[in-house]
């Protein structure tokens, strides 16, 4: 099968704003794609529409608000359908996360990331599903993260979400199949964005085990538009998060045992 080819697609795309969405809607831009950005800050968002423009996109639509707010989601879709054609691309980027013992927590923590990882960008995906009919060769981009493949300490319930997003993504995308619609998960591990300094909640100042060194989200994203381009149905960028993913699989008991020292 050829490659897809995103030259003037029309992509919708959540938490463009910032980090890996930011770095996706210009990667999607250098194909002089027509964007629908969506996230909370007005200002940054319209810095990436200009930064659009400038690579040669036409005026990008931005929709600002809170992914997790059904009314937002619904505004979104109406701004994809009032471009009169079928959307090629969803991205469903927009993510947050918190640091520290699940014990130690309340129930709001693991609601709102849920809400904001996993329950958001299903019900976008479930009003966007109608917009892809009749374009040519259209995808949904789910960007997870490594810990769905492996839970760690003091992270529980972003991977819980990343999980749950994933095995989702499992299951649509055998019954989008039938209607022509790809779905393509993003896996990164560490990305050098403002993720960790936006956590919703944090009960130390540092993770045991330091901050490990991450990947440009720039490179994150041209992984990903270029695994979107051949096919791939996971994308799982650079040799940090692969061998993570792959010693997940192949060594669950080892990796239980090293976790185990981080837990309390
Ligand atoms: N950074 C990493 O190490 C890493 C690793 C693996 C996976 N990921 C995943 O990559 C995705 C992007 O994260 P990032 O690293 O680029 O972090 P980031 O720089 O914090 O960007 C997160 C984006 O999501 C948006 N967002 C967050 N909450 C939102 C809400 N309630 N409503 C609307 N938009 C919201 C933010 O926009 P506003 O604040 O303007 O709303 C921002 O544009 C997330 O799904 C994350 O889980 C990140």
């Amino acid at each position: 099968m050829s490659w897809r080819r995103l030259e003037g697609a029309l992509a919708v795309v959540t938490g463009a704003s910032g980090g890996i969405g930011r770095a996706i809607a210009l990667e999607l831009a250098n194909r002089r794609a027509q964007l629908v950005l969506t996230a909370r800050r007005h200002d940054q968002l319209q810095a990436v529409a200009a930064e659009a423009v400038k690579r040669g996109a036409p005026q990008p639509t931005v929709v600002v608000g809170d992914i997790a707010d059904p009314a937002l989601r619904e505004r979104l879709v109406a701004a994809a359908r009032l471009t009169d054609r079928p959307l090629d691309l969803l991205v469903n980027n927009a993510g947050v996360s918190a640091h520290g013992l699940f014990a130690d927590a309340g129930a709001e923590r693991l609601e709102q990331i849920l809400r904001v990882n996993f329950l958001a960008a299903a019900e976008l995906t479930r009003l966007a599903i109608p917009l892809m009919r009749g374009a040519d060769d259209p995808a949904i981009l789910n960007v997870g993260s490594i810990l769905a493949h492996r839970g760690i300490p003091h992270n529980s319930e972003y991977c819980a979400s990343k999980a749950a997003f994933r095995a989702w993504s499992e299951a649509i995308r055998a019954e989008l199949a039938g209607r022509g619609i790809d779905v393509v998960l993003l896996t990164p591990g560490t990305t050098d964005t403002e993720f960790f300094s936006h956590l919703i909640d944090k009960q130390r100042e540092q993770l045991p085990w330091g901050s490990p060194q991450g990947m440009p989200p720039e490179a994150v994203a041209r992984a990903a538009v270029r695994g979107l381009e051949r096919r791939r149905r996971e994308i799982v960028p650079g040799w940090k998060a692969k061998a993570f993913v792959l010693g997940a699989r192949l060594a669950p008991g080892l990796m239980d045992r090293a976790m185990r020292r981080y837990g309390g």
